[in-house]
């Protein structure tokens, strides 16, 4: 059978990883500077390759093994230096798109037949849309048909509402075409019902899983597959004052629920983004998973905020996927990665062109 080799560039806790290999992608190689990220990818990628470096140290040569082509290379490189007011950045030189430039060199030296590039949505609306076009310029200057989009999780079976942009681009002319939605959603109640209930500061490293596998959601049953227990069960500990509030906030209400009398060393109430203090409705799709832990996203049905196989599960990790490293880091790998149904989603139709020939 056929081995479609992959590399995962910038690979996090490996999101995006685990999604392409559900799909039917090996994952070779995967480069990460965070040595927690990168010891999270190791662990739920025994057989890849992990070089936990600054990417611009690494020789792309090491990769060309002329006996097994690169089918994709993926990742989503930071790019704060897109936002470019000034024109006279406004272009490749500018050094803080060395991480976006470093994607591209990979690309153009080992030239594989995917590439998957993805990003904040936001990238789209800088400077009217010119940095958008300038990177699919960079794209087809190597010779890559290139289509891109901006995609929900929801769509995807995800249980939460996050959106992602994603360049797709090959080098054999092919008119790719993003997957289309499913036609249902996947709520939080889907993706919670079944785990543990837990205290504010609780840290079970395993646990029993609180109904059987038949009474679980498909979601459920599809993230638990051979899991007996849920692990990870750890919440971060907020104090008195922070409860208190919590109780306050019904499902959807965020922290304008709060009575004014909790708020009053709150420092800036004015500047509250509306998710913060966010209660999850159970028959929804969650709102964004990024640092759930700063944002104080609140459990549907119990006064405390998330655990790891939570906010796990609401990112569509599988509930054998082990993250490591202290639980600020484990919070930010979870929050960083694209969920793994909606890479799955994506690099499944990329496959499907590939078996069709
Ligand atoms: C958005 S996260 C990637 C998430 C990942 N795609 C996933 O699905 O789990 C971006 C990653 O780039 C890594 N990174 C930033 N600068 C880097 C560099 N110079 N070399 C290698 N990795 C870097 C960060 O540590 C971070 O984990």
């Amino acid at each position: 059978m056929k081995e479609y080799r992959g590399i995962d560039l910038f690979s996090g806790a490996g999101g995006l990883s685990i999604g392409a290999e559900m799909a039917g992608i090996t994952v070779k190689d995967a480069i990460e500077i965070n040595k927690s990220a990168a010891q999270s990818y190791v662990r739920n990628h025994p057989n890849a390759i992990m070089r936990c470096e600054d990417i611009r140290k690494v020789d792309t040569g090491e990769y060309m093994a002329k006996d097994n082509p690169v089918f994709i290379i993926m990742g989503g490189p930071p790019c704060q230096g897109f936002s470019m007011a000034n024109t006279m950045t406004r272009n490749m030189d500018n050094p803080n798109n060395s991480m976006f430039k470093e994607f591209v060199r990979f690309v153009k030296d080992i030239r594989p037949e995917w590439f998957l590039f993805e990003n904040v949505w936001g990238l789209t609306n800088i400077d009217g849309g010119e940095t958008e076009t300038m990177i699919e310029a960079e794209f087809e200057k190597l010779g890559y048909k290139v289509k891109s989009t901006i995609l929900w999780a929801s769509d995807f079976g995800v249980p939460q509402n996050r959106n992602r942009y994603f360049m797709i681009g090959n080098k054999s002319g092919i008119e790719f075409e993003f997957p289309k939605p499913f036609d249902y959603k996947v709520t939080v109640g889907d993706a919670l019902s079944d785990l543990p209930i837990l205290s504010n500061g609780d840290s079970f490293a395993e646990l029993p899983y609180s109904i059987p596998f038949d009474e679980a959601s498909s979601y459920a049953q599809i993230m638990r597959a051979e899991s007996k227990t849920s692990t990870q069960n750890f919440v971060s500990r907020n104090n008195e004052l922070v409860i208190e509030r919590y109780k306050h906030i019904k499902q959807g209400q965020n922290w304008s629920a709060i009575p004014a009398e909790l708020m009053e060393n709150y420092a800036d109430k004015g500047r509250c983004h509306s998710n913060i203090y966010r209660r999850l409705c159970s028959d929804k799709p969650s709102v964004v998973i990024s640092n759930y832990r700063k944002s104080m996203i609140i459990h549907p049905t119990q006064d405390r905020g998330l655990s790891v196989r939570e906010a796990a599960r609401i990112q569509s990790f599988p509930d054998n996927y082990v993250f490591e490293g202290p639980l600020s880091h484990i919070q930010q790998q979870i929050g960083n990665a694209v969920p793994p149904l909606l890479a799955k989603a994506v690099i499944e139709k990329i496959l499907s062109y590939d078996k069709v020939d």
